[in-house]
Protein backbone atom coordinates (compact mmCIF):
# COMPACT_ATOMS: atom_id res chain seq x y z
CA UNK A 1 0.00 0.00 0.00
CA UNK A 2 3.13 2.44 1.10
CA UNK A 3 4.62 1.72 -2.15
CA UNK A 4 0.86 1.78 -4.54
CA UNK A 5 0.91 5.29 -2.33
CA UNK A 6 4.20 6.69 -3.35
CA UNK A 7 3.37 5.77 -7.26
CA UNK A 8 0.02 7.70 -7.24
CA UNK A 9 1.91 10.70 -5.78
CA UNK A 10 4.55 10.54 -8.63
CA UNK A 11 2.48 9.59 -10.89
CA UNK A 12 -0.93 11.37 -11.66
CA UNK A 13 -4.06 9.70 -12.69
CA UNK A 14 -3.20 6.48 -12.19
CA UNK A 15 -5.61 4.57 -10.77
CA UNK A 16 -8.33 4.31 -13.39
CA UNK A 17 -5.13 2.67 -14.83
CA UNK A 18 -4.11 0.31 -12.32
CA UNK A 19 -7.09 -1.22 -11.75
CA UNK A 20 -6.81 -3.45 -15.32
CA UNK A 21 -3.09 -3.15 -15.36
CA UNK A 22 -1.90 -3.97 -11.92
CA UNK A 23 2.00 -4.42 -13.74
CA UNK A 24 4.16 -1.47 -11.92
CA UNK A 25 7.18 -0.45 -13.98
CA UNK A 26 10.36 1.41 -11.85
CA UNK A 27 10.75 5.29 -14.27
CA UNK A 28 13.97 5.41 -12.20
CA UNK A 29 17.03 4.03 -14.95
CA UNK A 30 19.51 2.09 -12.83
CA UNK A 31 23.05 2.15 -15.49
CA UNK A 32 24.94 -0.40 -12.98
CA UNK A 33 22.60 -3.27 -14.11
CA UNK A 34 21.09 -5.38 -17.13
CA UNK A 35 23.21 -4.33 -19.32
CA UNK A 36 25.82 -6.11 -22.01
CA UNK A 37 29.43 -5.07 -23.62
CA UNK A 38 29.27 -5.83 -27.19
CA UNK A 39 31.27 -4.84 -30.34
CA UNK A 40 30.38 -4.03 -34.03
CA UNK A 41 32.35 -2.94 -36.72
CA UNK A 42 31.94 0.12 -39.40
CA UNK A 43 34.44 -0.15 -42.35
CA UNK A 44 36.45 -2.30 -40.40
CA UNK A 45 36.54 -0.16 -37.40
CA UNK A 46 35.32 -1.42 -34.15
CA UNK A 47 32.78 0.20 -32.10
CA UNK A 48 32.36 -0.84 -28.51
CA UNK A 49 29.80 0.25 -26.77
CA UNK A 50 27.64 -1.03 -23.66
CA UNK A 51 23.82 -2.01 -24.40
CA UNK A 52 20.66 -1.54 -22.15
CA UNK A 53 17.70 -3.48 -23.69
CA UNK A 54 14.22 -3.74 -22.79
CA UNK A 55 13.77 -0.54 -20.64
CA UNK A 56 10.25 0.06 -20.15
CA UNK A 57 9.97 3.78 -20.15
CA UNK A 58 5.99 4.13 -18.58
CA UNK A 59 5.23 2.86 -15.29
CA UNK A 60 2.16 1.92 -16.40
CA UNK A 61 2.07 0.67 -20.15
CA UNK A 62 -0.70 -0.43 -22.13
CA UNK A 63 1.73 -2.94 -23.17
CA UNK A 64 4.72 -3.32 -22.15
CA UNK A 65 5.91 -5.21 -25.46
CA UNK A 66 5.49 -2.03 -27.21
CA UNK A 67 6.47 0.30 -24.52
CA UNK A 68 10.27 0.01 -24.18
CA UNK A 69 13.69 1.52 -25.22
CA UNK A 70 16.65 -0.16 -26.08
CA UNK A 71 20.36 2.09 -24.62
CA UNK A 72 23.16 2.00 -26.45
CA UNK A 73 26.36 3.55 -24.50
CA UNK A 74 29.47 4.52 -26.74
CA UNK A 75 32.03 2.01 -23.97
CA UNK A 76 34.79 5.20 -24.65
CA UNK A 77 32.40 7.02 -22.14
CA UNK A 78 33.10 5.08 -19.54
CA UNK A 79 36.62 5.31 -19.78
CA UNK A 80 36.69 9.00 -19.49
CA UNK A 81 37.34 9.10 -23.69
CA UNK A 82 36.12 11.33 -26.02
CA UNK A 83 35.10 10.39 -29.45
CA UNK A 84 34.34 12.61 -32.73
CA UNK A 85 35.19 15.75 -29.73
CA UNK A 86 32.27 14.46 -27.70
CA UNK A 87 32.27 13.61 -23.86
CA UNK A 88 29.89 11.72 -21.70
CA UNK A 89 28.26 15.53 -20.54
CA UNK A 90 28.16 16.81 -24.26
CA UNK A 91 27.24 13.57 -26.34
CA UNK A 92 24.46 14.19 -28.11
CA UNK A 93 21.24 11.26 -27.79
CA UNK A 94 20.05 10.06 -31.08
CA UNK A 95 16.57 8.58 -30.74
CA UNK A 96 15.44 7.13 -34.05
CA UNK A 97 11.97 5.92 -34.06
CA UNK A 98 11.12 2.21 -36.75
CA UNK A 99 7.97 3.06 -36.98
CA UNK A 100 6.30 2.39 -40.78
CA UNK A 101 3.15 2.55 -41.97
CA UNK A 102 1.53 3.15 -38.85
CA UNK A 103 2.18 -0.05 -37.25
CA UNK A 104 4.03 -0.39 -34.30
CA UNK A 105 7.87 0.40 -34.07
CA UNK A 106 10.35 -2.07 -32.96
CA UNK A 107 12.78 -0.30 -30.76
CA UNK A 108 16.17 -0.07 -32.70
CA UNK A 109 19.41 -1.90 -32.94
CA UNK A 110 22.97 -1.27 -34.44
CA UNK A 111 23.41 -2.80 -37.01
CA UNK A 112 26.11 -3.91 -39.79
CA UNK A 113 24.02 -4.44 -42.63
CA UNK A 114 20.88 -2.76 -43.20
CA UNK A 115 18.57 -2.89 -46.31
CA UNK A 116 17.46 0.78 -45.70
CA UNK A 117 20.68 2.09 -45.17
CA UNK A 118 21.48 0.83 -48.74
CA UNK A 119 23.28 -2.07 -47.32
CA UNK A 120 25.80 -0.66 -44.64
CA UNK A 121 25.52 0.14 -41.32
CA UNK A 122 22.12 1.73 -39.78
CA UNK A 123 21.57 5.01 -38.47
CA UNK A 124 22.22 3.55 -34.71
CA UNK A 125 25.42 2.24 -35.47
CA UNK A 126 26.49 4.93 -37.39
CA UNK A 127 25.45 7.28 -34.32
CA UNK A 128 27.83 5.27 -31.77
CA UNK A 129 30.36 5.36 -34.19
CA UNK A 130 30.06 8.79 -34.17
CA UNK A 131 29.80 9.22 -30.26
CA UNK A 132 25.81 9.62 -30.32
CA UNK A 133 24.26 7.88 -27.32
CA UNK A 134 21.44 5.72 -28.54
CA UNK A 135 17.81 5.54 -27.43
CA UNK A 136 15.77 3.81 -29.00
CA UNK A 137 12.08 3.06 -28.42
CA UNK A 138 9.60 0.87 -29.54
CA UNK A 139 6.40 2.36 -30.09
CA UNK A 140 2.48 1.41 -30.17
CA UNK A 141 0.85 1.02 -33.56
CA UNK A 142 -2.61 1.05 -35.06
CA UNK A 143 -2.40 -2.64 -34.49
CA UNK A 144 -1.09 -2.86 -31.07
CA UNK A 145 -3.42 -4.45 -28.04
CA UNK A 146 -3.90 -4.07 -25.03
CA UNK A 147 -3.08 -6.54 -21.87
CA UNK A 148 -6.70 -7.43 -21.98
CA UNK A 149 -5.84 -9.23 -24.99
CA UNK A 150 -8.23 -7.68 -27.20
CA UNK A 151 -8.97 -3.65 -26.46
CA UNK A 152 -6.58 -1.61 -29.21
CA UNK A 153 -4.34 0.35 -27.85
CA UNK A 154 -2.03 1.74 -30.43
CA UNK A 155 -4.65 3.96 -32.67
CA UNK A 156 -3.80 7.68 -32.81
CA UNK A 157 -2.25 9.41 -31.01
CA UNK A 158 -0.86 6.71 -28.75
CA UNK A 159 2.30 6.86 -31.37
CA UNK A 160 3.44 10.32 -30.56
CA UNK A 161 2.31 9.66 -27.15
CA UNK A 162 5.16 6.90 -26.55
CA UNK A 163 7.85 8.98 -28.62
CA UNK A 164 7.07 11.71 -25.53
CA UNK A 165 7.12 9.39 -22.80
CA UNK A 166 10.17 7.89 -23.97
CA UNK A 167 11.80 11.33 -24.03
CA UNK A 168 10.58 12.57 -20.99
CA UNK A 169 11.86 9.14 -19.23
CA UNK A 170 15.56 10.15 -20.56
CA UNK A 171 15.11 13.54 -18.87
CA UNK A 172 13.85 11.94 -15.77
CA UNK A 173 16.94 10.17 -15.76
CA UNK A 174 19.09 12.55 -16.84
CA UNK A 175 21.59 11.82 -13.57
CA UNK A 176 21.08 8.30 -14.07
CA UNK A 177 22.52 8.06 -17.39
CA UNK A 178 25.94 7.27 -17.48
CA UNK A 179 26.17 9.54 -20.66
CA UNK A 180 24.33 11.86 -23.15
CA UNK A 181 23.02 15.29 -23.25
CA UNK A 182 19.19 15.16 -22.86
CA UNK A 183 19.30 18.88 -24.31
CA UNK A 184 20.64 17.21 -27.65
CA UNK A 185 17.78 15.29 -28.54
CA UNK A 186 17.53 14.12 -31.70
CA UNK A 187 14.91 12.32 -33.12
CA UNK A 188 14.54 10.65 -36.42
CA UNK A 189 12.06 8.32 -38.78
CA UNK A 190 10.87 7.70 -42.24
CA UNK A 191 7.46 7.68 -43.59
CA UNK A 192 4.82 7.20 -40.46
CA UNK A 193 8.05 7.24 -38.81
CA UNK A 194 9.28 10.48 -40.01
CA UNK A 195 5.87 12.17 -39.36
CA UNK A 196 6.42 10.66 -36.12
CA UNK A 197 9.93 12.38 -35.85
CA UNK A 198 8.34 16.04 -37.39
CA UNK A 199 5.50 15.44 -34.77
CA UNK A 200 8.34 15.34 -32.04
CA UNK A 201 9.86 18.02 -32.75
CA UNK A 202 6.96 20.44 -33.23
CA UNK A 203 5.03 19.95 -30.48
CA UNK A 204 7.33 19.99 -27.31
CA UNK A 205 5.84 20.26 -23.74
CA UNK A 206 2.49 20.66 -25.56
CA UNK A 207 -0.31 20.65 -22.77
CA UNK A 208 -3.04 18.96 -25.09
CA UNK A 209 -0.71 15.20 -24.57
CA UNK A 210 -0.70 15.63 -20.60
CA UNK A 211 -4.02 13.11 -20.19
CA UNK A 212 -3.10 10.46 -22.43
CA UNK A 213 1.00 11.00 -21.26
CA UNK A 214 -0.25 10.74 -17.29
CA UNK A 215 -2.58 7.84 -18.48
CA UNK A 216 0.16 5.67 -19.26
CA UNK A 217 2.00 6.76 -16.04
CA UNK A 218 4.66 8.83 -18.25
CA UNK A 219 7.75 10.72 -15.87
CA UNK A 220 6.91 14.38 -14.83
CA UNK A 221 9.85 15.77 -17.10
CA UNK A 222 10.04 18.51 -20.34
CA UNK A 223 9.36 16.40 -23.43
CA UNK A 224 10.53 19.55 -25.97
CA UNK A 225 13.48 17.80 -27.88
CA UNK A 226 16.78 19.61 -29.77
CA UNK A 227 16.29 18.20 -33.13
CA UNK A 228 14.09 16.53 -35.56
CA UNK A 229 15.11 14.49 -38.37
CA UNK A 230 12.29 13.53 -40.76
CA UNK A 231 12.38 11.69 -44.42
CA UNK A 232 9.44 11.17 -46.22
CA UNK A 233 7.01 12.43 -43.76
CA UNK A 234 3.27 11.30 -44.38
CA UNK A 235 2.21 13.98 -42.45
CA UNK A 236 -0.46 16.46 -42.02
CA UNK A 237 -2.98 13.65 -43.04
CA UNK A 238 -5.94 15.75 -43.36
CA UNK A 239 -5.05 17.63 -45.75
CA UNK A 240 -3.04 15.48 -47.63
CA UNK A 241 -5.31 14.07 -49.79
CA UNK A 242 -5.76 18.05 -51.40
CA UNK A 243 -2.43 18.25 -52.02
CA UNK A 244 -2.45 15.26 -53.81
CA UNK A 245 -4.48 16.01 -55.91
CA UNK A 246 -3.61 19.15 -56.24
CA UNK A 247 -0.16 17.76 -57.90
CA UNK A 248 -2.38 13.89 -59.31
CA UNK A 249 -5.53 15.12 -60.95
CA UNK A 250 -5.37 14.10 -64.33
CA UNK A 251 -3.58 11.21 -63.97
CA UNK A 252 -6.19 8.66 -63.73
CA UNK A 253 -4.28 5.18 -63.17
CA UNK A 254 -2.39 4.07 -60.31
CA UNK A 255 -0.07 1.80 -58.70
CA UNK A 256 -0.51 0.55 -55.24
CA UNK A 257 2.74 -0.23 -53.35
CA UNK A 258 3.30 -4.13 -52.18
CA UNK A 259 2.86 -3.18 -48.71
CA UNK A 260 -0.41 -1.75 -48.99
CA UNK A 261 -2.16 -4.41 -50.82
CA UNK A 262 -0.30 -7.13 -47.93
CA UNK A 263 -2.19 -4.71 -45.33
CA UNK A 264 -5.42 -4.11 -47.00
CA UNK A 265 -5.80 -8.12 -47.45
CA UNK A 266 -4.52 -8.28 -43.98
CA UNK A 267 -7.91 -6.15 -42.59
CA UNK A 268 -10.23 -7.56 -44.93
CA UNK A 269 -10.25 -4.54 -46.46
CA UNK A 270 -11.01 -4.54 -50.92
CA UNK A 271 -7.61 -4.97 -52.72
CA UNK A 272 -7.74 -1.86 -55.68
CA UNK A 273 -8.01 -3.45 -59.04
CA UNK A 274 -9.01 -6.70 -58.05
CA UNK A 275 -11.66 -7.00 -60.30
CA UNK A 276 -9.15 -5.56 -63.31
CA UNK A 277 -6.68 -8.39 -62.89
CA UNK A 278 -6.78 -12.19 -62.72
CA UNK A 279 -8.21 -13.52 -59.85
CA UNK A 280 -5.95 -14.94 -57.35
CA UNK A 281 -3.50 -13.37 -54.58
CA UNK A 282 -1.80 -9.81 -55.26
CA UNK A 283 1.74 -10.73 -56.45
CA UNK A 284 3.68 -11.22 -52.91
CA UNK A 285 7.44 -10.09 -54.23
CA UNK A 286 8.51 -6.82 -53.26
CA UNK A 287 11.40 -5.87 -55.42
CA UNK A 288 14.11 -4.98 -53.50
CA UNK A 289 14.55 -1.40 -54.84
CA UNK A 290 11.09 -1.26 -55.03
CA UNK A 291 11.38 2.23 -53.20
CA UNK A 292 13.24 3.77 -55.50
CA UNK A 293 11.89 2.11 -58.89
CA UNK A 294 8.08 2.87 -58.36
CA UNK A 295 5.91 0.65 -60.84
CA UNK A 296 8.52 -2.16 -60.04
CA UNK A 297 6.00 -5.09 -59.88
CA UNK A 298 3.57 -3.26 -58.96
CA UNK A 299 -0.14 -3.19 -60.95
CA UNK A 300 -1.81 -0.15 -63.20
CA UNK A 301 -5.23 -0.14 -61.72
CA UNK A 302 -7.98 2.20 -63.40
CA UNK A 303 -9.31 4.89 -61.26
CA UNK A 304 -13.45 4.82 -61.03
CA UNK A 305 -15.34 7.57 -62.14
CA UNK A 306 -16.22 8.76 -58.75
CA UNK A 307 -12.40 8.43 -57.88
CA UNK A 308 -12.10 10.91 -60.57
CA UNK A 309 -14.75 12.89 -59.70
CA UNK A 310 -13.46 13.77 -55.99
CA UNK A 311 -10.22 14.14 -57.26
CA UNK A 312 -11.39 17.61 -58.68
CA UNK A 313 -13.01 18.64 -56.02
CA UNK A 314 -9.74 18.15 -53.72
CA UNK A 315 -7.79 19.88 -56.26
CA UNK A 316 -9.56 22.34 -56.42
CA UNK A 317 -9.94 22.71 -51.92
CA UNK A 318 -6.31 23.18 -51.88
CA UNK A 319 -5.73 26.66 -52.86
CA UNK A 320 -7.37 27.66 -49.92
CA UNK A 321 -5.70 25.55 -47.23
CA UNK A 322 -2.45 26.78 -48.95
CA UNK A 323 -3.65 30.36 -48.50
CA UNK A 324 -4.90 30.13 -45.47
CA UNK A 325 -1.18 29.28 -43.70
CA UNK A 326 0.01 32.59 -45.27
CA UNK A 327 3.75 31.31 -45.59
CA UNK A 328 6.18 33.24 -47.59
CA UNK A 329 10.18 31.86 -49.21
CA UNK A 330 13.28 32.57 -48.16
CA UNK A 331 12.68 36.06 -49.80
CA UNK A 332 9.70 37.51 -48.01
CA UNK A 333 7.67 36.41 -50.89
CA UNK A 334 3.97 35.59 -50.05
CA UNK A 335 3.40 31.62 -50.95
CA UNK A 336 0.03 31.41 -52.62
CA UNK A 337 -2.52 29.75 -55.34
CA UNK A 338 -4.78 31.29 -57.63
CA UNK A 339 -8.37 29.41 -58.24
CA UNK A 340 -6.78 27.07 -60.74
CA UNK A 341 -4.00 25.99 -58.37
CA UNK A 342 -1.19 27.74 -59.81
CA UNK A 343 0.51 31.00 -58.47
CA UNK A 344 3.72 30.70 -56.78
CA UNK A 345 3.43 28.16 -54.49
CA UNK A 346 3.45 26.13 -57.53
CA UNK A 347 6.56 27.55 -58.58
CA UNK A 348 7.91 27.37 -55.04
CA UNK A 349 7.63 23.41 -55.64
CA UNK A 350 8.98 23.01 -58.76
CA UNK A 351 11.99 24.99 -57.83
CA UNK A 352 12.69 22.28 -55.19
CA UNK A 353 12.78 19.86 -58.44
CA UNK A 354 14.86 22.13 -60.77
CA UNK A 355 17.27 22.33 -57.11
CA UNK A 356 17.25 18.57 -57.20
CA UNK A 357 17.93 17.96 -60.95
CA UNK A 358 20.64 20.47 -60.55
CA UNK A 359 22.20 19.16 -57.45
CA UNK A 360 22.16 16.00 -59.23
CA UNK A 361 23.36 17.04 -62.65
CA UNK A 362 26.54 18.83 -60.28
CA UNK A 363 27.18 15.15 -58.81
CA UNK A 364 27.89 14.05 -62.65
CA UNK A 365 24.14 12.07 -62.37
CA UNK A 366 22.27 11.56 -65.96
CA UNK A 367 18.77 13.29 -65.68
CA UNK A 368 17.84 13.01 -69.63
CA UNK A 369 16.00 10.45 -68.61
CA UNK A 370 13.72 13.05 -66.87
CA UNK A 371 11.42 14.28 -69.86
CA UNK A 372 9.91 16.76 -67.47
CA UNK A 373 12.66 19.05 -67.19
CA UNK A 374 14.62 20.61 -69.53
CA UNK A 375 18.88 21.15 -69.11
CA UNK A 376 21.39 23.24 -71.84
CA UNK A 377 24.75 23.39 -71.03
CA UNK A 378 24.88 21.55 -67.28
CA UNK A 379 22.15 23.97 -66.13
CA UNK A 380 18.25 22.90 -65.51
CA UNK A 381 16.46 25.90 -66.83
CA UNK A 382 12.97 24.56 -66.81
CA UNK A 383 10.74 22.29 -65.00
CA UNK A 384 7.26 21.52 -66.22
CA UNK A 385 5.40 20.57 -63.37
CA UNK A 386 2.33 19.50 -65.11
CA UNK A 387 4.28 16.35 -66.94
CA UNK A 388 5.97 15.43 -63.92
CA UNK A 389 2.71 13.43 -62.34
CA UNK A 390 2.43 11.11 -65.76
CA UNK A 391 6.38 10.53 -64.97
CA UNK A 392 6.21 9.87 -61.60
CA UNK A 393 3.26 7.89 -61.75
CA UNK A 394 0.20 7.90 -59.07
CA UNK A 395 0.63 5.88 -56.13
CA UNK A 396 -2.73 6.50 -54.79
CA UNK A 397 -6.23 6.70 -56.17
CA UNK A 398 -8.06 9.82 -54.41
CA UNK A 399 -8.70 10.73 -52.00
CA UNK A 400 -5.21 9.27 -51.11
CA UNK A 401 -5.53 8.88 -47.62
CA UNK A 402 -8.61 9.36 -46.13
CA UNK A 403 -10.51 6.84 -48.41
CA UNK A 404 -14.19 6.62 -48.43
CA UNK A 405 -14.57 3.53 -47.45
CA UNK A 406 -12.77 4.00 -45.12
CA UNK A 407 -9.84 1.57 -45.83
CA UNK A 408 -6.81 2.93 -45.70
CA UNK A 409 -3.82 2.58 -43.21
CA UNK A 410 -4.97 6.07 -41.84
CA UNK A 411 -8.40 5.49 -41.59
CA UNK A 412 -7.18 2.68 -39.79
CA UNK A 413 -4.56 4.67 -37.15
CA UNK A 414 -7.89 6.95 -36.38
CA UNK A 415 -9.60 3.85 -35.53
CA UNK A 416 -10.84 3.17 -32.49
CA UNK A 417 -10.54 0.79 -29.67
CA UNK A 418 -12.55 -1.81 -31.11
CA UNK A 419 -10.87 -0.99 -34.52
CA UNK A 420 -13.54 0.33 -36.46
CA UNK A 421 -11.69 2.46 -38.85
CA UNK A 422 -12.36 6.54 -38.98
CA UNK A 423 -12.78 9.40 -41.38
CA UNK A 424 -10.45 12.45 -40.25
CA UNK A 425 -11.13 14.90 -43.02
CA UNK A 426 -14.29 17.24 -43.95
CA UNK A 427 -14.54 16.29 -47.84
CA UNK A 428 -14.15 12.12 -47.51
CA UNK A 429 -16.68 12.65 -45.04
CA UNK A 430 -18.59 14.48 -46.46
CA UNK A 431 -18.57 12.45 -50.00
CA UNK A 432 -18.17 8.51 -47.88
CA UNK A 433 -19.58 5.62 -49.33
CA UNK A 434 -19.55 3.67 -45.62
CA UNK A 435 -21.35 5.16 -42.40
CA UNK A 436 -18.01 6.29 -40.84
CA UNK A 437 -17.52 8.19 -37.49
CA UNK A 438 -15.26 11.32 -37.91
CA UNK A 439 -12.13 10.83 -35.48
CA UNK A 440 -12.09 13.45 -32.38
CA UNK A 441 -11.14 16.85 -33.61
CA UNK A 442 -8.60 17.02 -30.83
CA UNK A 443 -7.31 14.19 -31.69
CA UNK A 444 -6.61 15.15 -35.33
CA UNK A 445 -5.10 17.90 -34.06
CA UNK A 446 -2.47 16.62 -31.93
CA UNK A 447 -1.20 14.52 -35.07
CA UNK A 448 -0.72 17.21 -37.15
CA UNK A 449 2.95 19.27 -36.27
CA UNK A 450 1.39 21.76 -38.05
CA UNK A 451 -1.25 23.23 -35.59
CA UNK A 452 1.93 23.66 -32.68
CA UNK A 453 4.25 25.48 -34.66
CA UNK A 454 5.43 28.61 -33.47
CA UNK A 455 3.19 27.42 -30.07
CA UNK A 456 4.64 25.09 -28.55
CA UNK A 457 8.49 23.90 -27.46
CA UNK A 458 9.28 23.67 -31.48
CA UNK A 459 12.67 21.70 -31.82
CA UNK A 460 15.59 24.36 -33.43
CA UNK A 461 16.32 22.49 -36.00
CA UNK A 462 14.97 20.56 -39.12
CA UNK A 463 16.27 18.55 -41.19
CA UNK A 464 13.76 16.96 -43.88
CA UNK A 465 14.26 15.41 -47.20
CA UNK A 466 11.62 14.26 -49.65
CA UNK A 467 12.98 11.87 -52.54
CA UNK A 468 12.23 13.35 -56.26
CA UNK A 469 10.54 9.90 -57.03
CA UNK A 470 8.02 9.55 -54.00
CA UNK A 471 4.48 9.74 -54.41
CA UNK A 472 3.29 8.68 -51.25
CA UNK A 473 2.41 12.34 -50.56
CA UNK A 474 2.71 15.16 -52.70
CA UNK A 475 6.08 16.88 -51.87
CA UNK A 476 3.36 19.93 -51.10
CA UNK A 477 3.31 18.06 -47.83
CA UNK A 478 6.92 18.36 -46.52
CA UNK A 479 7.01 21.57 -48.09
CA UNK A 480 4.08 23.54 -46.27
CA UNK A 481 5.77 21.54 -43.04
CA UNK A 482 9.53 23.03 -43.79
CA UNK A 483 8.10 26.27 -44.87
CA UNK A 484 6.01 27.07 -41.81
CA UNK A 485 8.75 26.36 -39.49
CA UNK A 486 10.94 28.33 -41.68
CA UNK A 487 9.31 31.36 -41.20
CA UNK A 488 8.63 30.58 -37.49
CA UNK A 489 12.34 31.23 -37.03
CA UNK A 490 13.33 27.29 -37.12
CA UNK A 491 16.48 26.45 -38.78
CA UNK A 492 15.44 24.09 -41.45
CA UNK A 493 17.24 21.99 -44.10
CA UNK A 494 15.12 20.38 -46.34
CA UNK A 495 16.07 18.90 -49.66
CA UNK A 496 14.55 16.78 -52.77
CA UNK A 497 17.19 14.21 -52.99
CA UNK A 498 16.96 13.32 -57.20
CA UNK A 499 16.23 9.40 -58.17
CA UNK A 500 14.84 9.20 -54.61
CA UNK A 501 11.71 7.38 -53.99
CA UNK A 502 9.91 6.50 -50.63
CA UNK A 503 12.66 5.77 -48.13
CA UNK A 504 15.17 7.02 -46.02
CA UNK A 505 18.90 6.36 -43.91
CA UNK A 506 20.13 6.97 -47.43
CA UNK A 507 22.66 9.70 -46.86
CA UNK A 508 23.26 8.89 -43.05
CA UNK A 509 27.07 10.51 -43.55
CA UNK A 510 25.54 14.13 -44.21
CA UNK A 511 22.78 13.67 -41.67
CA UNK A 512 25.61 13.00 -38.85
CA UNK A 513 27.43 15.70 -40.27
CA UNK A 514 23.96 17.86 -40.48
CA UNK A 515 23.62 16.93 -36.39
CA UNK A 516 27.76 17.04 -35.66
CA UNK A 517 27.05 20.99 -37.46
CA UNK A 518 24.36 21.99 -34.99
CA UNK A 519 25.41 20.39 -31.94
CA UNK A 520 28.91 21.27 -31.70
C1 LIG B 1 3.64 4.91 -45.11
C2 LIG B 1 3.48 5.05 -46.48
C3 LIG B 1 2.29 5.53 -46.96
O1 LIG B 1 2.10 5.68 -48.29
C4 LIG B 1 1.27 5.87 -46.10
O2 LIG B 1 0.11 6.31 -46.60
C5 LIG B 1 1.45 5.74 -44.72
C6 LIG B 1 2.65 5.27 -44.23
C7 LIG B 1 4.94 4.38 -44.58
O3 LIG B 1 5.75 3.86 -45.38
O4 LIG B 1 5.16 4.47 -43.37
Amino acid sequence: LAAEAAIADKVPEITAVTAQTPAYYSLDFDASKNYTEEALSVNGTEVKFRAYRHVVYVANPQNAESQYMNIFIPAAYFEGAKINGYTKETAPIFMPNGVGGYMPGKAGEPLEKDNMAGGGANSSLIALSRGYVVAAPAIRGRNTIGEDGKTYVGKAPALIVDYKAAVRYLRYNKKNLPAGDTEKIISNGTSAGGALSALLGATGNAKEYNPYLAEIGAAEARDDIFASSDYCPITNLENADMAYEWMFNGVNSYYTAMWQLQDLESRGQNVPGSKQRPAGPPPKAIDADAANNPVASQQEVQMTSDEIAISKVLKEAFPAYVNSLKLKDENGQRLTLKKDGTGTFRDYIAGKYKESAQAALNNGTDVSSASWIKVENGKVTAVDLSAYPAAATRMKAAPAFDKLDLSSAENDEFGDIYNTPKHFSNISKHYEQKTGDMANSEVIKMMNPMNFIGKADTAKHFRIRHGALDRDTSLAIPALLALKLQNNGVDVNFSVPWGRGHSGDYDLPELFDWIDSICK
